[in-house]
């Protein structure tokens, strides 16, 4: 069962609203974020557009990817017109390393869909220190010239990231090299064996590059989110909580599980 609430921020200053819609589990929510994806592609395809998408990598995305290809596979949804920008990448680490971001994103999903190779940007996070400024600027530019992302996906870290926009990080960022969060990389730990393995930097597009984007979803997953979840859709507008600026944009909307949700109406 889904519910669907419009939330107005009155405790902040700031009154605009977005929406939050909930789920009795987490496959009923990515399975409704990844119609949601969809849908856009579909919508575009019909008007002959690209469908411009933001993409985010950890857990929380998985069963989106999974629904996403079941419904290339199954219903003939097509990504030949996708183009796919993804937020982050870990720095410095090559494309082929198994924890790499563009390593998750070949296995979870690009390798099983029909999007062009030449539509597909990771940030490319192997290139020298003195390049890395330039760098970035191509990742915007490039977003740019597609004329901005149609819809970004979200998942949050428990810090309250998006993308690796850790605390503090400005509201007016772009696609920079960041610094990781010390819960950010405990929580990555596993992944790479030992913490001291989970890498220092990483390159994110910025908070700014993110709220641009015409439609947000952000999805939060599980009793681990639900204090940050609490935090950044009812906590103060923040830089400390980068997700609470979404709290002022219109355009988002939170799709959460039970489970992530539980400290939000308290
Ligand atoms: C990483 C990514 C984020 C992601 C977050 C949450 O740090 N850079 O984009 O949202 O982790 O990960 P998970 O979905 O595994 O909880």
């Amino acid at each position: 069962m889904s519910f669907l609430i419009y939330m107005s921020n009155t405790f902040n200053k700031h009154t605009r609203v977005n929406s939050l819609t909930y789920f009795d589990d987490a496959e009923q929510a990515s399975i409704y974020t990844a119609k949601q994806i969809a849908e856009l592609i579909i919508e575009q395809q019909k008007q002959a557009k690209p469908a411009v998408l933001g993409l985010a990598t950890g857990n929380t995305p998985k069963v989106v990817y999974q629904e996403l290809i079941r419904l290339h596979q199954n219903e003939g949804l097509s990504f030949h017109n996708v183009i796919s920008f993804n937020l982050d990448e870990y720095y410095p680490i090559g494309p082929e390393h198994i924890r790499s971001y563009t390593f998750f994103m070949r296995e979870y999903l690009f390798k099983h869909i029909d999007i062009k190779p030449e539509n597909i940007y990771i940030p490319h996070t192997v290139c020298s220190p003195d390049r890395i400024e330039d760098y970035c600027k191509y990742y915007e530019d490039r977003i740019s010239s597609f004329g901005g992302l149609d819809l970004q996906l979200l998942g949050i870290g428990r810090n309250g990231h998006i993308g690796f926009n850790e605390p503090g990080s400005s509201f007016e960022s772009t696609t920079r090299l960041v610094n990781l969060h010390s819960l950010t990389r405990e929580d990555a730990h596993t992944d790479f064996g030992t913490i001291d393995k989970v890498p220092q930097q990483a390159i994110s597009i910025g908070i700014h590059t993110i709220t641009q984007a015409k439609k947000i979803l952000l999805l939060a997953l599980g009793e681990k989110k639900s204090e940050i979840i609490s935090k950044a859709l009812k906590g103060e507008i923040s830089t400390q909580v980068p997700a609470s600026i979404l709290q002022t944009l219109s355009h988002v909307e939170y799709i959460l599980d039970r489970d992530a949700a539980a400290l939000i109406h308290e």
